[in-house]
């Protein structure tokens, strides 16, 4: 029986549920949850708050590197903060969402991006969510699991949640977008989102969240088993 910490590395496309179950996990074995779109988010936001234009690399880099991202758990939920301010409702917003995926496609900022995701998971009890992590940021994960779902399941869920925020929501609108998403994210040149080779696929279209979660700490288990 292996006792000791590991990564769990959690990739899928958008709306998959990645960072509820990510968070589950996390907290059932007293872990670290990292949220690296959160991260993505986080620099897109300051981009535009700067002014900055989303199409040029090279000016979106630079922010990036005077801006220090921090997740940080509080009350049992993740605060995200860039140079010391609150974003975590902020990053979450349909002008961030529109631009992410551009920002993260760029080459420069994902070496950037991974090199701060590997600080993080050096020292294992670490589950990490992503596009990329069980194929670039830990290749070397104990456990890794590629969650999908339909895209009108993702919708459905995602527009559930944001009736349930009282964001205004337009469930065609989210299909489309996240479609799109889809097709950006799998089809640009640096780590597209793909599933790792040695990744467990799990299928969440009619799972709940607690099963899914469920079947993550199985995984677990039988790796510490085996
Ligand atoms: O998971 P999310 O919707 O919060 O991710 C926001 C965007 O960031 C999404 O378009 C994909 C991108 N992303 C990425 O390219 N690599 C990651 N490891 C995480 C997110």
């Amino acid at each position: 029986m292996i006792e000791k910490d590991i990564a769990i590395a959690i990739d899928g496309p958008a709306a998959a549920g990645k960072s509820t179950v990510a968070k589950n996990v996390a907290d059932d074995l007293h872990y670290i949850y990292i949220d690296t779109g959160a991260m993505y988010r986080s620099l897109t936001y300051e981009v535009i708050k700067q002014g900055v234009s989303t199409s040029k690399e090279e000016e979106v880099l630079q922010v990036l590197l005077n801006t220090e991202i921090m997740l940080h758990n509080e009350n049992n939920q993740q605060v995200v903060t860039v140079n010391n301010e609150n974003i975590t409702e902020e990053i979450r917003k349909e002008e961030v969402t529109n631009a992410v995926s551009e920002i993260a496609s760029f080459p420069s900022v994902r070496i950037e991006m991974v090199k701060r995701q590997q600080k993080l998971a050096l020292m294992r009890g670490v589950v990490m969510d992503g596009r990329d992590i069980g194929t670039h940021v830990i290749p070397d994960a104990e456990v890794k699991v590629f969650l999908i779902a339909s895209v009108e399941e993702r919708a459905q869920r995602r527009h559930k949640e944001n009736k349930e925020k009282g964001f205004p929501s337009d469930l065609e609108a989210i299909k489309r977008d996240i479609a799109l998403r889809d097709k950006m994210d799998s089809e640009r040149q640096t780590s597209p989102l793909k599933k790792a080779e040695d990744a467990i696929e799990i299928d969440t279209t009619s799972m709940t969240i607690n099963d899914v979660t469920k079947q993550i700490l199985n995984l677990v288990q039988a790796y510490k088993e085996a």
